[in-house]
């Protein structure tokens, strides 16, 4: 994102003040943030209450930087509390998902009594199939209800979901199989997008033949069609998971106890596996979504338009509605499955109240036009939310004028999956909102923007965001290498959590985030690395070097650009360099998945580095941005950076398939 740009974005004085009718019923209210500042810890403990404890907790946090511990001594089981207990309570009636499919004509009504009973089943099934408390089993599935009873079973288990995105590629999966051992995976034999049925089951077969510890695979017949099968290892869902009983006594675990891994891309090619415990995070999660999205569980109509193989999916579609009790849509398809007005049509008939989702998609909505959601009664809305990466002004005011009506509120939420849950966000009915700011810390969340040597910046100054004091859902490390997890996140600035986003304070303290400072791409509000694109690209036997950055593109946030240099063989040699650059761009996809399939591929005779052999990153993205190149002295071949302006002009196609 260029200077120019962001200034131009940050209008500080246009804000929009809470209606004195939103306020007045808020679950927030004022007074939330001093008793939250008064003593942080003890506002968190009490809001561990909505949890339905088997021990309740004595303790609260235990910090031995970077290792925090919360509630540890209580005992809970994460399933019981979104399902069971409101069951108990005589809410199995009340809808847990209007689950709606691609476009295919399907939709799915599921009641808490109803989403009880199935996850008995699926937790008598995986215990079947041998798993127990802590082993971790790969979720690989499209956004059919049964990955949210998959999700459920395997904590109500005490087992360790690993949810990997769908969109990932085999070499994908099975890396994130492998780092943390899982040894059971659940998926289905294929997915429906615009309607057509596109396969998932040859990628998880083709994944197995590197994870020779995977014992059992349980397909979900989605699609149907044949698809190939191992017996032993594989096992249809319908054949071992509906034949059980519908009743499951479950165990209560340890609140410190490992509830998820979810992997992402962090400056390295290997993705990290973040994981969660669970009295921490159940807590954080419920508490940011009932204050946030101000849910009146019996009346409101929750839509996260998020996957659940990411963890917008987790926390906010899975986890902290059910906790709270709210009904939910749950949608399978892509935002034009079935026409460019799915949507809307989809708001109207399920009178959604709450509507959540990335910039990147309401920028391709709005690029489709107006004319679509005016052509559906959207009145039923009555917040709207973002998450994933900054939001332009411009496509915050679209979002408000024509989908909330010129008037609900809107929460530009930021978090990280290393959060497990919103850290900063305005509060409906108490904070005015200024297009393209996240605003405030929410209460009980201690962050600071700071300098180069980690002090304070005042209004008005840019720097690194960074939290101050642990939080209930934060992370608790990286599977498996805790040094990483302390190199990473706790040593550039001591005793501080640095997010890896530049972030400012406006001259009224309010703060803007400016989009990741390291090697992290931010692709359509989805995280990757710019070495992972890089590995992948030279694997390739055309391919000597590869530097991949990420350049601002007015819809997905950031595309990936890459600059190739090549080693050519007599075959390449022959092919012409549209269709070489076309099939380097497949094999990212193939490597990575097609989320990582870079917009431009620029085919140069050089690089440009420094004198000690770096490659000039800065550079090569304000080549890619079309950016004056400032100071080129360190480069050991000026000249160089020309060539690859020149070669820039060779045009850019963009995939749409990248606003899911
Ligand atoms: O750069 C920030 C951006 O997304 C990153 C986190 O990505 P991930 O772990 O995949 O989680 C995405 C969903 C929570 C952050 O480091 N980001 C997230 N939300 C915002 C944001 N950037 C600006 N504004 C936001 N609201």
């Amino acid at each position: 994102m260029t200077e120019a740009k962001l200034e131009a974005w940050h209008d500080e004085t246009r804000s929009f003040a809470p209606s004195a009718e939103f306020a007045k019923q808020a679950n927030a209210q004022p007074s939330i943030y001093d008793d939250a500042a008064a003593d942080p810890v003890a506002w968190w403990r009490t809001q561990a209450d909505r949890l339905t404890w088997t021990t309740t907790p004595t303790k609260s946090l235990e910090w031995d930087l970077p290792f925090a511990k919360w509630f540890s001594d209580g005992t809970l089981n994460a399933s019981y509390n979104a399902v069971d207990r409101h069951v108990e309570a005589g809410k199995g009636d009340k809808v847990a998902y209007h689950w709606i499919a691609d476009a295919v004509g399907e939709s799915r009504t599921i009641t808490y009594a109803q989403l009880q009973k199935l996850v008995a089943q699926a937790a008598n099934a995986l215990t079947e199939l041998g798993v127990k408390s802590g082993d971790r089993v790969a979720v690989y599935m499209p956004m059919i209800p049964e990955a949210v009873v998959t999700m459920l079973a395997i904590v109500r288990l005490g087992a360790v979901h690993s949810v990997v995105f769908a969109g990932f590629s085999a070499e994908a999966l099975s890396s994130r199989i492998l780092d943390s051992d899982c040894q059971y995976v659940v998926t289905a034999d294929g997915a429906y997008r615009r309607g057509a049925a596109s396969p998932l089951k040859p990628a998880v077969d083709e994944a197995l033949e590197s994870c020779p510890n995977v014992k059992a695979v349980l397909v979900v017949r989605r699609t149907g069609g044949d698809v190939g099968w191992k017996d032993g290892r594989d096992h249809w869902w319908h054949e071992i998971v509906d034949r059980q009983s519908e009743e499951h006594a479950y165990e209560s675990f340890p609140a410190e106890h490992t509830m998820f891994i979810m992997y992402t891309s962090g400056t390295t090619a290997k993705p990290k596996g973040i994981f969660h415990t669970t009295g921490g995070y159940l807590t954080h999660v419920a508490a940011t979504h009932d204050y946030i999205f101000d849910v009146k569980p019996d009346t409101d109509i929750c839509w996260t338009a998020a996957d659940i193989g990411w963890i917008t999916g987790h926390s906010y579609i899975v986890y902290g509605p059910l906790i709270n009790c709210v009904t939910q849509v749950m949608y399978e398809g892509l935002p034009d499955s079935g026409g460019k007005d799915r949507w809307w049509k989809i708001i109207e008939e399920n009178k959604v109240t709450i509507l959540y989702t990335a910039p990147t998609t309401i920028r391709t909505l709005m690029k489709w036009g107006e004319e679509f959601p005016k052509s559906h009664d959207l009145s039923s809305l009555r917040l709207l939310g973002t998450v994933g990466e900054p939001i332009n002004p411009e496509a915050w005011i679209w979002y408000r004028e024509n989908i909330g009506s010129g008037k609900t509120p809107i929460v530009d939420t930021w978090w990280q999956t290393e959060t497990g849950g919103i850290l900063i966000t305005p509060l409906p009915g108490i904070t005015a909102t200024k297009p393209g700011a996240a605003m405030t810390p929410f209460p009980g969340i201690s962050a600071d923007i700071v300098d180069n040597d980690g002090n304070s910046v005042g209004n008005g100054e840019g720097g690194y965001l960074v939290l101050t004091q642990p939080w209930p859902g934060m992370t608790r490390g990286i599977y498996g290498d805790p040094e990483r997890f302390m190199e990473t996140y706790w040593s550039r600035f001591p005793g501080m959590y640095f997010a890896g986003d530049g972030a400012k304070r406006d001259q009224d303290g309010d703060i803007w985030l400016l989009g990741r400072i390291d090697d992290v791409m931010n692709i359509s509000g989805h995280r990757l690395s710019t070495t992972e694109v890089e590995h992948a690209l030279v694997g390739h036997p055309a391919v000597a070097e590869a530097a991949v950055v990420g350049a601002s593109d007015p819809t997905t946030g950031q595309a990936i650009v890459a600059f190739v240099t090549l080693k050519l063989s007599a075959e390449d040699a022959s092919k012409d360099q549209s269709a070489l650059v076309e099939e380097l761009r497949n094999h990212v996809a193939k490597v990575i998945g097609p989320i990582a399939k870079p917009r431009q591929i620029i085919l140069t005779p050089e690089l440009p580095k420094t004198r000690s052999g770096k490659i000039m990153r800065r550079l090569l993205r304000d080549v890619a941005e079309d950016r004056d190149l400032g100071d080129v002295t360190t480069l050991t071949d000026p000249t160089v950076v020309n060539q690859i302006a020149e070669l820039m002009e060779i045009g850019a196609d963009v995939d749409d398939d990248l606003t899911r």
